[in-house]
């Protein structure tokens, strides 16, 4: 489909290979680099000509990249959108070019469910809810308040607003669960650390921290150490995801429990890619599958960790 065919999208690059344009939120965590690895493989192995843009957080950037693939032909276009909303113009100008679409790892909110093939991905809204329920028992004997600081994901993301909500809808079962601090730490190690420091100056008494990954965790362990402050045990830390330095930090003791978030969505994107370029019909969404870990689980996993 690149190159000289003038034809839309349908019909392989200059060797006869399906190409995939894929447009990826960025590089602001472990998670996202080993999802990066995952594709970029996974596409080798299927025979895929993949080309591939790194918006850098930025919306605009991933937009101008869609609107490329669709000029330059591509057979199918795949995006991981960095926020939810504001998708349906872009998204209507593959529909007219009659090139699929297929969401990875986050969704959009368009109404218009026809501008997309499939969702493949996490549910977030799961993660949060696990992570609630399991500090609903571990805090269960806990006599008073217990205070809760939470460092969002990027705002208006999907992994952001779903963990966000599934999470506070868990921990309203026990009133003495209190969030008094919640705000965006951009799911960087640099973002959780400054942050953190921000909470632990602004709040005497923080019980646990909740971080929307496991980067935002790590960089707010520099800040609670620094703050005179024993992570994992001063404060309990709940992160989501499960990368190798986030398992690490689990089994020394630092974080106390992580709900896993896959990032190897490489292969099964592949897969769907070939089928809707085929014109075969797929299901219009397709979730994860993912556990949780405990310290004593995440010291079992830890050596056959690959990412
Ligand atoms: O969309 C998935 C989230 O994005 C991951 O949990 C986070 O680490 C990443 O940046």
């Amino acid at each position: 489909a690149c190159g000289n065919s003038d034809t839309g999208g349908g019909d392989g690059g200059d060797d006869g290979k399906l190409v995939l344009g894929f447009s990826q939120v960025g590089a602001e965590s472990g998670w996202r680099t080993a999802n990066t690895n995952s594709i970029k493989e996974a596409a080798a192995e299927a025979g895929i000509e993949l080309k591939f843009d790194d918006a850098q957080q930025k919306q605009e950037n991933q937009i101008k990249a869609i609107r490329n693939y669709i000029q330059q032909k591509v057979d199918v276009i795949a995006f991981s959108p960095v926020v939810e909303s504001g998708w349906d113009t872009v998204l209507k100008e593959a529909k007219d070019a009659g090139i699929p679409v297929i969401l990875t790892d986050r969704a959009v909110d368009s109404a218009d469910k026809s501008l997309y093939k499939t969702f493949l991905g996490s549910d977030f809204v799961k993660e949060g809810r696990l992570s609630g329920e399991w500090l609903v028992e571990n805090k269960k004997d806990a006599t008073g308040d217990v205070n809760i600081v939470e460092l969002q994901g990027t705002t208006g993301s999907a992994p952001a607003n779903d963990r966000k909500k599934g999470f506070a809808e868990a921990i309203a079962a026990d009133p003495k669960l209190k969030v008094i601090a919640s705000q965006s730490g951009d799911f960087t190690r640099a973002g959780g650390k400054q942050v953190m420091e921000q909470f632990l100056k602004a709040h005497p008494k923080i019980d646990v921290l909740f971080a929307h990954n496991d980067d935002m965790g790590l960089g707010a362990l520099e800040a609670i150490t620094a703050a005179g402050k024993e992570p994992g045990k001063d404060i309990t830390i709940i992160t989501i995801d499960a990368v190798k330095d986030g398992m690490q930090a689990l089994a020394d003791g630092k974080f106390n429990f992580i709900a896993e978030c896959s990032p190897l969505l490489g292969p099964q994107l592949m897969d769907l890619a070939k089928k809707v370029h085929a014109g075969e019909e797929v299901p219009p969404r397709i979730e994860t599958e993912e556990t949780t870990f405990t310290q004593e689980q995440a010291k079992e996993a830890l050596p056959n960790r690959k990412y």
